[in-house]
């Protein structure tokens, strides 16, 4: 298949209202930090067999359309020895795969941090293509302070992105362009909106500058919520309308689907979140790709007990179908 083709298979099949993207992508460290919190040790074999829970519960493929996985997921293998690339594919669900490597202090400036792994990148890109990935993700960090994020933080961190998507749509991978605004800080939701603001215009310029399609992009932004010390707490209605305005001013609408990241938010505000969003239409696809909000309180039901499997999958449909709904502002909260 002709590049092009390719990418825009992908998308088709991303870009569907009631189906979003499972974010099952966790670092090593970062997987190891989440099943200790539920007392499992963090052996090859217990996230192997964590992941297998997500991957095999019944009916996900109804409201998943991809899973991003880690590198070590993606040349494992479920119980029956299929590769799990396969095995979600058979299930009608495209894996995908994060191909960053993680954040680098940017010189001279107040522990700002930029995303590294563009060396080698098509080569390994080529290698998870052949193992069966169809995208990949790439995220970028930003923090709020009075006065960071800096200009150079948000300019360097929107380059890199931008090569690294011009790189995948190079190779026929769809590229996730995940610029996060961090929740943490005592910033109010406006301060929160004007940096959310000037991240994505200098990512979308630098996409520009690099050729990417951005037609051909999934974007995954955080949504615009004030710092998590923040004495105000914004309301649900102020989160969703502030996300849009930013929105509106800076993605174009050519970009088909926006799927947000959870960053934070507890599994019930970003379903909120999203589905106030979702009330009424607008320009591009708006869905999730979730990792804590979908993941969090299935892995502290299963507590890595066999006989926990099935009530823990159950418990992530549940919230994978309440996200459905949002995606069509379906939801309710007495569904919960
Ligand atoms: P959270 O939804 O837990 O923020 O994770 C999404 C993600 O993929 C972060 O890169």
């Amino acid at each position: 298949m002709a590049i092009t083709d390719e990418l825009k298979s992908t998308i088709v099949a991303i870009a569907v209202k009631g189906k979003g993207i499972l974010a099952a992508d966790e670092s090593t460290k970062t997987a190891t930090k989440r099943l200790e919190a539920v007392g499992v040790q963090s052996t090859e074999e217990n996230r192997r067999r964590y992941r297998e829970l997500l991957f095999s519960a019944p009916d996900t493929n109804k409201h998943l359309a991809g899973v991003i996985l880690y590198e070590e997921t993606l040349m494992q293998k479920a119980s029956d020895d299929t590769p799990f690339p396969s095995y979600l594919s058979k299930k009608g669900i495209l894996p995908g795969i994060k191909v960053d490597k993680g954040l680098v202090k940017i010189p001279f400036t107040e522990d700002e941090e930029v995303t590294q792994g563009l060396d080698g990148l098509p080569e390994r890109l080529a290698e998870y293509k052949k193992l069966g990935a169809k995208f990949a993700k790439w995220r970028a960090v930003y923090k709020i302070t009075g006065k960071l994020p800096s200009p150079l933080a948000i300019s360097t961190n929107a380059e890199v992105l931008a090569r690294y998507a011009a790189i995948c749509q190079s190779l026929g991978i769809v590229p996730i362009v995940e610029p996060e605004v961090l929740l943490d800080g005592n910033h109010t939701i406006e301060r929160c909106a004007v940096v959310s603001e000037a991240v994505l215009r200098e990512v979308f310029s630098a996409l520009k500058r690099n050729l990417v399609n951005v037609k051909l992009i999934i974007l995954k932004p955080s949504m615009v919520l004030s710092g998590k010390d923040c004495p105000q707490k914004s309301s649900p209605e102020q989160v969703a309308e502030e996300t849009l305005k930013v929105l509106k001013k800076s993605v174009p609408s050519e970009v088909p689907t926006i799927n947000f990241l959870s960053g934070g938010q507890t599994p019930e505000q970003a379903t909120i979140h999203l589905n106030l969003m979702n009330k009424h239409p607008q320009p591009w696809n708006l869905s999730f790709s979730y990792a804590r909000a979908l993941q969090d309180p299935a892995m502290k039901a299963w507590a890595g007990k066999e006989e926990n499997v099935k009530k823990a999958q159950q418990i992530f449909f549940h919230r994978l179908k309440l996200n459905s709904l949002a995606t069509e502002g379906k939801y309710a909260v007495n569904m919960e």
